[in-house]
């Protein structure tokens, strides 16, 4: 029996489908790249835009053709689904599973094995790469931002226990992974009895070996100067964070239910630049957020003036049915909301080219994680994309490297020491 896996979303989306897929393969199953040979179909969805759920429609359409060829097909929905939407699917899909209940799988697929698993980030996963892990430390959302979807499909906070998450991770150091990624919908708000983030961030550094840690997402309200101190200390811990601030108007901020001004925020990155000299920052903004003004937005753009951003993910607002702000009125004209999003997307360009030409001649350690064409590709330590060239195969390997030329979005940089 072979499986077919269609991931859409986040890390956390990713990482789920590990899990997913270390189910499966306990029952048997054998993972094609192939849809059209797959026995079975698992789409991890995620639901935070609007668009994203209208392509799991899409998926729908294709599933009934590939059905009438083989008809034994099964096909199962999980991940971030909202209760209204599982409605709807079940129309579409054979199954809708929850993610917490994917142990379930063998009874849903009437397969007589018990997986006994009272809790589904204990399940050891089928990790999609060989040097990059994502670990999962905590999930689901405290926070109601009034235009997010992720407390009502992922529902309360829940973290992981610290002891499973070092076994996990020395696991993989064992396993010679150089990345680990520490996610969560809110990693800064990780408490296990009295272990909290930076105790943790602490724990992992603490593991003997030569690997990265990175973590995401962190929200700045929660993210404090103890976790800073031990980004600082921890030298394993990436010069890199982000920090998303959605809006830079402290109106909007509070109509969003952030929690934060944008004055917390600024000394927030003050004191991660004087402790973490040159830390890559990025961040996440939406744009518009319903009722956002043309003078609130100018105060976003000043702000990303102000900060000089490494990068930006940039959202347009996606009204999302059952969240406050879908209550609210939007009367921006698309025009203008196309407009606002050039406007950051521009500076962001002159801020980030601006930095990354004084890397030029600098020297760097990248993890290579894409061989395309005649490029490797990678991400250094302060999370900047690299491109360089090599006869040798450095797929998944840390490697020395000279930038030779900036571009907004990537440095271009030679192998040093024929490494
Ligand atoms: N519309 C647009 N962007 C959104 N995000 C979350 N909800 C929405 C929404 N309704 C963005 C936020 C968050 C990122 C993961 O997705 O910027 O940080
Ligand atoms: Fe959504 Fe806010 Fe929770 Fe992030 S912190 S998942 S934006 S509700």
């Amino acid at each position: 029996m072979k499986y077919h896996v269609i991931v859409y979303g986040c890390q956390m989306n990713i990482s789920d489908a590990e899990r997913v897929s270390a189910v499966l393969e306990r029952l048997k199953y054998k993972k094609t790249s192939n849809i059209n040979e797959a026995d079975l179909i698992v789409v991890t969805m995620c639901s935070v835009r609007q668009s994203a759920v209208d392509r799991i429609h899409g998926l729908v359409e294709k599933f009934k053709t590939l059905k009438k060829s083989n008809p034994k097909l099964k096909t199962i929905l999980t991940g971030c689904i909202l209760k209204k939407d599982k409605k709807i699917f079940v129309n579409g899909f054979d199954y809708v599973v929850d993610i917490k209940d994917i142990k379930k799988l063998p009874k849903i697929l009437e397969i007589k094995k018990i997986i006994n698993q009272n809790n589904y980030l204990g399940i050891a996963p089928k990790y999609s790469s060989k040097f990059s892990a994502n670990v999962p430390i905590m999930t689901g959302c405290n926070n109601f931002c009034a235009y997010c979807v992720v407390p009502y499909v992922r529902e309360r906070e829940v973290s992981r226990s610290a002891k499973e998450i070092i076994f996990e991770i020395k696991n993989l150091i064992k396993r010679d992974y150089k990345e680990i990624w520490l996610l969560g919908q809110n990693v800064n708000s990780y408490k296990n009895k009295n272990t909290d983030f930076p105790e943790l961030l602490k724990m992992v550094n603490n593991i003997p070996g030569n690997f990265w840690i990175r973590f995401t997402s962190s929200h700045p309200k929660d993210f404090n100067k103890k976790t800073i101190d031990e980004m600082a200390i921890g030298e394993k811990i990436t010069p890199y964070l982000n920090l998303p601030i959605q809006s830079g108007d402290d109106k909007v901020l509070k109509s969003m239910n952030r929690h934060y001004t944008v004055e917390n925020y600024k000394n927030k990155i003050k004191d991660l630049r004087k402790k973490i000299p040159g830390i890559g920052l990025s961040t996440d903004i939406i744009v518009v957020f319903p009722g956002e003004t043309k003078k609130q937005f100018g105060n976003t753009a000043k702000l990303f003036r102000d900060v000089k951003y490494d990068m930006a993910y940039i959202n347009k607002y996606s009204p999302r049915s059952g969240t406050p702000a879908a209550k609210l009125k939007n009367d921006v004209s698309d025009v203008e909301k196309k407009r606002r999003e050039k406007v950051l997307t521009e500076i962001l360009k002159q801020t980030a080219l601006e930095k990354n030409k004084k890397l030029i001649g600098k020297k760097t350690i990248v993890l290579i994680n894409e061989n395309r064409d005649d490029n490797y590709f990678g991400k250094n330590e302060h999370y900047k994309t690299i491109k360089v060239k090599s006869d040798k195969n450095i797929l998944g390997q840390l490697i020395k490297v000279k930038i030779t030329e900036a571009r907004p979005f990537i440095l271009v940089g030679e192998v040093i020491n024929g490494k």
